[in-house]
């Protein structure tokens, strides 16, 4: 799967996404090494700190179906002017599983910018951290 199609797959997602309080659709798409997609939305929630963002729900969903390592990109889609990067939280969740995964972070007209999760959370704490 190319970046591209990650990316549109990505776009896709935020139709499912179900945002009644920040009306921002988010939608996820986490690739692994063995071709498998994992995608994912926001799902926001009345009590708003009880929200998911897309790319968690995209981490659930990988880790549920077994799937805990050799992920290699995820592209994140907001449909705003900048880039939709991943939050604080996320930024975590995914460092456990991925610390060096490539980050597609798209902004609203399709475009996007690539980083690595390691320069997005520096000197993260990580399972090694614990060792
Ligand atoms: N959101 C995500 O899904 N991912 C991000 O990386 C940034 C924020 C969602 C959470 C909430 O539903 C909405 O975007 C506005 O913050």
């Amino acid at each position: 799967m190319t970046d591209q199609e990650l990316v549109q797959k990505a776009i896709e997602m935020q139709n499912f996404s179900y945002v009644p309080y920040s009306h921002f659709p988010v939608g996820a798409a986490l690739l692994c090494e063995d071709g498998r997609v994992f995608t994912g939305c926001n799902v926001e929630n009345a009590a708003y700190g009880s929200t998911i963002c897309a790319e968690r729900t995209a981490v659930l969903k990988a880790v549920s179906e077994g799937c805990r390592e050799g992920w290699t990109a995820i592209a994140i889609a907001g449909r705003g002017e900048d880039c939709c990067w991943p939050c604080g939280a996320c930024r975590q969740v995914l460092y456990e599983f991925a610390p060096e995964l490539r980050v597609l972070a798209v902004r609203g007209d399709g475009s996007y910018q690539e980083a690595a999760l390691s320069e997005l959370l520096p000197c993260g704490f990580g399972p090694k951290s614990l060792q």
